[in-house]
């Protein structure tokens, strides 16, 4: 399974790259709206530096647009930025229309805000390159995200789909272990989730106790 960091945070990307795991990044309005990025110019600026931090993983960049003629006006600017940039467009009607287009065009795509099984199979039909069913607002609405992946993973497994399952909206450390568990390509996840699975009191005790007996050797 891939790991992305979800955020349009510099140094929280940094850090997961120096960590040596990192596979790409995703980003989304909130996020980069979070860090203060407004306008064209610094919007185009800021991917081109996630996409120099990861050096070579994808990098996903969401279109404001809504309807189809724009969504690709959009898309096509966004590709030019770098060759890592995967276009992210919301599941709605002319958002599929879009990805189809972008996939006839060679422009890899992530579909985005994915809540059902039925709207996978639009976004893998139409060639993205990535589907996004947000797991952790699944389960906020109290339904079960992981559940979803997995419904996913069947169904992609029995079709053949070649669309890559990317588990996004992750909130913790077990959400991480059950989508690799249920067979998730990427999980994309806040860095405190990443680093959440660096953690078990027993590692610290036996660390401890190592250490001090190391005094005697
Ligand atoms: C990633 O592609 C999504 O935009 C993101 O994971 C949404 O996460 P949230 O539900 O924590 O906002």
């Amino acid at each position: 399974m891939k790991f992305f960091i979800d955020t349009a945070n510099l140094a929280q990307i940094q850090e997961a790259h120096d960590l040596g795991i990192l596979d790409g990044v995703t980003t989304n309005p909130s996020l980069m709206a979070k860090e203060g990025i407004k306008g064209e110019a610094a919007i185009m600026k800021h991917y081109e530096a996630i996409c120099e931090v990861v050096e070579g993983g994808d990098v996903s960049a969401e279109v404001l647009s809504t309807d189809f003629a724009n969504i690709v006006e959009e898309g096509k600017k966004l590709a030019a930025i770098h060759p890592n940039i995967v276009v992210k467009v919301p599941m709605i009607k002319d958002g599929v229309k879009a990805i189809k287009w972008f996939t006839e065009n060679g422009i890899r795509t992530n579909c985005t805000l994915v809540f059902s099984a039925g709207q996978a199979i639009l976004a893998a039909k139409a060639g993205a390159a990535y589907v996004s069913p947000f797991i952790g607002r699944i389960d906020d609405s109290s339904w079960d995200g992981v559940e979803l992946i997995a419904q996913i993973a069947q169904i992609y497994s029995v079709q053949g789909f070649k669309t890559e399952i990317l588990a996004a909206s992750i909130r913790n450390a077990l959400h991480i272990v059950k989508c690799a568990e249920v067979g998730a390509d990427v999980c994309t996840c806040p860095l405190d989730s990443i680093l959440g699975l660096l953690k078990h009191p027993l590692t610290d005790i036996g660390l401890a106790k190592f250490l001090e007996d190391a005094k005697k050797m």
